[in-house]
């Protein structure tokens, strides 16, 4: 094809904070140099041609109403195109659109929302919607429930559009004020280890926990209706709930009330430079997960174990929703060939599985590229 509109966007990391953003807390996301590679160009038509370099080809026409795909990927195009049009109704014709990547799909790196917010930002390029950046990042979330059906925060449409370089974002969910932070862990790299699984509990769990979050909070706010988000109650508030609420619930509302505590702690530490700190409370915020979230699994807990052993690693923690994907580490520079190997081995031995290490830098949010 011959392109009007490139659109190179990436996926995302998240350093703390995960399963916090539907609940109005604090979280840590970084866009990275990984990215999936969108071209656009118009026809002077009502049907859209959408290929992708590995999920085939197909087609629809915009002048009649979108439908849910049974294939899965189709539903990130559909979702979003869907938004566009209500949003800009009469504004966009046909078009032809490339799709490329070098993001792993399923690795909890998001390449759902660098797919969703490229797809957003481009249209809004191609066909001069006006559209600014927050209402690209809401028809991006909407197209993942309801066309995807994963009840997602915001986080990872919010890190894949507004991503700067060498930074973090510390991002309030309730609000969506944020903050750049420098991204400056040296002598420490940031190393994912892609566990190459994808337990297929994920959408269904995620929009479990979800709802239990929610029980929770509707119990405790009959007493407290001042909070409005759970990731606000204080753990002291939580913990006299222990025998007032079901066992579960009750370990999903500590939870959440911890890793916000910490994601704000670690965005402290980070800024004054105390990385091992940092690298603790990663560690914690695995526990939690694994332990009182319930989104781990066997591969991520035998990967981050393996790391409280390496003094070079300061932490690992399992990242994204869970139930698979990758775990984030913090590795001595000196030492990260040497902790792709060792982690490789001793994952391919354990689960005969190839690990996928991956060093990753962070880099800008969606960016576009006008073709003259
Ligand atoms: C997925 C969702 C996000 C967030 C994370 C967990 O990536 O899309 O909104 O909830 O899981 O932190």
């Amino acid at each position: 094809m011959n392109p009007e509109i490139i659109v190179k966007s990436p996926g995302r990391i998240n350093l703390i904070g995960e399963h916090i953003d539907y609940n109005g807390g604090h979280v840590l996301p970084a866009a990275i140099d990984k990215k999936v590679t969108i071209l656009f160009r118009k026809n002077p038509t009502t049907s859209c041609h959408v290929k992708s370099e590995n999920g085939g080809a197909f087609s629809f026409d915009i002048d009649k109403p979108l439908q849910i795909s049974k294939t899965h990927w189709e539903n990130y195009v559909l979702g979003v195109v869907d938004g566009v049009l209500k949003a800009r109704p009469g504004q966009v014709s046909g078009f032809e659109c490339d799709i490329s990547s070098d993001l792993p799909i399923g690795a909890g790196i998001s390449s759902s929302a660098a797919l969703e917010c490229g797809l957003a930002k481009g249209l809004n390029a191609l066909f001069d919607l006006n559209l600014d950046d927050l209402q690209l990042i809401e028809i991006s979330r909407m197209a993942e429930h309801n066309f995807v059906g994963t009840k997602c925060g915001v986080m990872d449409q919010f890190a894949v559009t507004m991503g700067k370089r060498k930074k973090l974002l510390l991002l309030n969910c309730e609000s969506l004020e944020y903050k750049l932070i420098d991204a400056d862990f040296s002598p420490y790299k940031i190393v994912l280890l892609n566990t190459n699984v994808s337990h297929n509990l994920a959408t269904s769990e995620y929009n479990t926990r979800r709802e239990e979050c929610e029980k929770g909070l509707s119990i405790i706010q009959k007493e407290h209706p001042q909070y409005t988000f759970l990731a606000d109650v204080p753990e002291n508030i939580i913990v006299s709930y222990k025998n007032k609420l079901p066992q579960k619930i009750y370990q999903r509302v500590l939870y959440v009330s911890r890793e916000n505590a910490r994601t704000i702690k670690a965005a402290e530490l980070i800024q004054q430079g105390d990385i091992q700190g940092f690298g603790a409370l990663m560690f914690q915020a695995h526990e939690g997960l694994s332990k009182n979230y319930e989104v781990s699994c066997l591969e991520l807990d035998f990967l981050v174990d393996l790391c409280k052993d390496i003094p070079q690693v300061l932490g690992s923690r399992m990242m994204g929703g869970g139930f698979g994907g990758c775990t984030i580490n913090l590795v001595n520079e000196s030492f990260v060939n040497k902790f792709m190997e060792l982690t490789s081995k001793a994952y391919k031995s354990t689960f005969n599985i190839d690990l996928t290490p991956i060093l990753v830098a962070t880099s800008n949010g969606v960016e576009i590229i006008k073709v003259v």
